[in-house]
């Protein structure tokens, strides 16, 4: 059973600037939700309740959006609008949520440490704060670790001449979608990839990669790199690919945001479809 799962949000969210000066990229909205909460919605879907946040210094608005809002629920109340009051209380209602803080941020493996003591002994997700997708991808990566009874890693097959962005994976076997990993290079040239499956910040890990990641040097950009600490990993234990097979958005980019936004409010809002077929035209 895969019961926890943290979340890190702590980054400075540096590409996005003046966006995220004083506000959690996380936070941003996407339609008509916050980053997160897409996140949240996919692990809760999943059956997986119990999440740990990483944050930091300014990412409070992400402890209020999960927590309750009396005043707020009470005017709701009064004025009858039911059914806002409900959309509300889902948010608080759907998970046990506990935060620790980052200290500093040395990098996305530095903060996946920061949840060893919530984690214990056992498998967990692990999801990048400031990734979506177009459908629900756990489930799928829990069956995965059910199936193979070790780590696994969300990939997602990309044009090759943009590898040298990612992390991507070496690959054996090919079992449904699911690949064996034989190894992983951090950001390679178009001509050194392995392949153009990149790694896209969604996993379920081995509790083992905390004593890794206590071990772990910085690596690029000075930062503590959770690849850096998976490829150890592998050296002693089995890992897992899953290919998902939906559109995601990396809300830390400025067009990824953008096309977010405007995916998804057209699949959600005719009138808003209609509007862009008008704009375009003009
Ligand atoms: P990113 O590398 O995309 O976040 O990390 P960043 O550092 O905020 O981005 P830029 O490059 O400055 O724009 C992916 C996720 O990991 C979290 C981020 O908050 C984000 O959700 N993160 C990153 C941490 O929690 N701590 C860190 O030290 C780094």
């Amino acid at each position: 059973m895969v019961r926890k799962a943290i979340i890190p949000v702590a980054g400075f969210g540096t590409r996005l600037l003046p966006l995220t000066k004083a506000q959690p990229k996380e936070m941003l909205p996407v339609v008509d939700k916050p980053v997160v909460q897409y996140v949240v919605e996919d692990l809760v879907s999943a059956g997986v309740n119990n999440i740990l946040f990483v944050t930091g210094k300014g990412k409070q608005a992400i402890e209020n959006h999960f927590d309750k809002n009396y005043e707020l629920e009470c005017k709701l109340k009064e004025s009858n609008k039911l059914d806002l009051l409900e959309k509300i209380k889902k948010i608080d209602e759907m998970v046990n949520i506990f935060y620790v803080r980052q200290k500093e941020q040395k990098g996305l493996g530095d903060a996946i440490l920061y949840g060893k003591e919530f984690v214990g002994d056992e498998y967990f997700v692990a999801m990048v704060g400031d990734t979506i997708y177009s459908k629900n991808i756990v489930e799928d990566l829990i069956k995965a670790h059910k199936k193979y009874n070790c780590s696994v890693i969300a990939l997602e097959r990309v044009p090759r001449e943009v590898v040298h962005k990612y992390g991507v994976v070496e690959i054996k076997d090919n079992n449904n979608g699911v690949y064996e990993i034989v190894d992983m290079v951090e950001k390679p040239s178009v001509e050194e990839a392995p392949s153009n499956l990149i790694i896209t910040g969604a996993y379920i890990l081995s509790p083992k990669i905390f004593e890794i990641l206590k071990n772990t040097k910085p690596g690029r950009g000075g930062e503590i790199q959770l690849t850096d600490a998976m490829r150890t990993l592998l050296e002693e234990e089995k890992i897992v690919g899953v290919e998902i097979n939906c559109k995601r958005y990396d809300i830390g980019d400025i067009f990824s945001w953008l096309k977010a936004n405007v995916e998804i409010a057209y699949e959600k809002y005719p009138e808003f479809r209609e509007f862009l077929i008008n704009l375009i035209n003009k």
